[in-house]
């Protein structure tokens, strides 16, 4: 069934769990996702940021995910929608039936520059009255992921600042955090401690210098009620980077977050753990490998099947950790 944000976190807050949200853009990666939820009895929750509606059109994003609901009426699913610029694109996907927004006004409405304070609290104070009225959930966000390492926002062509950010940009204020909870009425908040979107986060493992972990649990005191969520949280498995290496892509040296450390977040208060770059890379190592090994193959289906069981494989291996098998 189709149900809210604000239901699946309050019952993982309840239990002490996180749920990973996987960005889906077709229809191998939403298969994937719900066979391992079904698999690990697992809530899900399926997002669709600004490029999947661009890439995919916004009937197929919610035909695929109406036809996941149906092959699957035991689990719940929520449809968020990733990223949200502006009021007006919320306004949308809630007519298009999502069932939680986020709106990211820590961010202009070009995605790209960052906003002052003043209009982050307008913006999404203006979504969550919209949202709230028809039963949808709101996210918000407060502070620019960025790498704590080079100062830069991290990714070029995707959501994220362009060019350089202040280290106080790059990290959560707890006490201005209380202040936007109150003014805006967010049923989740996404936090900036050090990740940022895409492969290349980490120079090198990270440690709490450039991974602020801690900051989390004073966060959480401030906000007990709102749903943390971390954003940026893919782990960059080395064993696929190495088979996509292997089979002759070219990814430079790099480190995600680690698997623990997300754990570790779960227990001082993150609900909501954004992965889409995981699901990338295990895609691209499948298909490097069947495309490699069997040269005379030509049927996409080959390849797309590899895909999605290793996609499906990350996706397992989430809801294992975060301790969200059991519970749906
Ligand atoms: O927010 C970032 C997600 O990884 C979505 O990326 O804009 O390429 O779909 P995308
Ligand atoms: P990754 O690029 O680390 O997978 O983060 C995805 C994300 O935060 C989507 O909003
Ligand atoms: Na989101
Ligand atoms: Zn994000």
């Amino acid at each position: 069934a189709l149900v809210s944000l604000r239901q699946v976190l309050d019952h993982a807050a309840e239990f002490g769990y996180g749920i990973p949200a996987f960005n889906v853009n077709n229809l191998e990666q939403v298969q994937a996702i719900m066979e391992a939820a079904q698999a690990t009895d697992s809530p899900v929750i399926l997002q669709a940021s600004a490029g999947a509606r661009k890439y995919a059109g916004e009937a197929y994003l919610r035909h695929l995910v109406l036809a996941a609901i149906e092959t699957h009426p035991d689990i719940p699913v929520v449809l968020h929608q990733d990223h949200g610029a502006t009021p007006a694109q919320c306004q949308q996907s809630i007519r298009s039936g999502f069932s939680s927004v986020m709106m990211d006004g820590s961010l202009m409405a070009d995605a790209k520059t960052p906003a002052s304070y003043e209009y982050n609290v307008g913006v999404t104070q203006k979504v969550c009255e919209m949202a709230h009225a028809v039963g949808v959930s709101v996210e918000g966000e407060l502070g620019c992921l960025g790498s704590l390492e080079t100062g830069e926002a991290g990714e070029e062509d995707g959501v994220g600042a362009e060019g350089k950010l202040s280290h106080d940009q790059m990290l959560t204020d707890p006490v201005q955090a209380k202040d936007f909870v109150a003014q805006t009425g967010v049923d989740a908040l996404a936090i900036a401690i050090g990740t940022s979107h895409g492969a290349y986060k980490f120079t090198r493992p990270p440690t709490g210098d450039i991974l602020a972990m801690d900051r989390i649990a004073a966060i959480h005191a401030a906000i007990p009620n709102t749903h943390l969520v971390m954003h940026g949280s893919s782990s960059v498995p080395q064993e696929w980077l190495q088979i996509i290496r292997q089979y002759g892509g070219d990814i430079k040296e790099t480190y995600g977050v680690p698997v623990e450390e997300i754990v570790r977040g779960i227990q001082s208060g993150v609900r909501k753990v954004n992965i889409d770059t995981d699901i990338r890379l295990a895609m691209t190592g499948a298909m490097r490998q069947v495309f490699a090994q069997q040269p005379s193959e030509f049927d996409p289906r080959k390849a797309l099947a590899a895909a999605k069981n290793a996609a499906a494989g990350i996706v397992k291996a989430r809801f294992e950790a975060f301790g969200c098998a059991g519970r749906g």
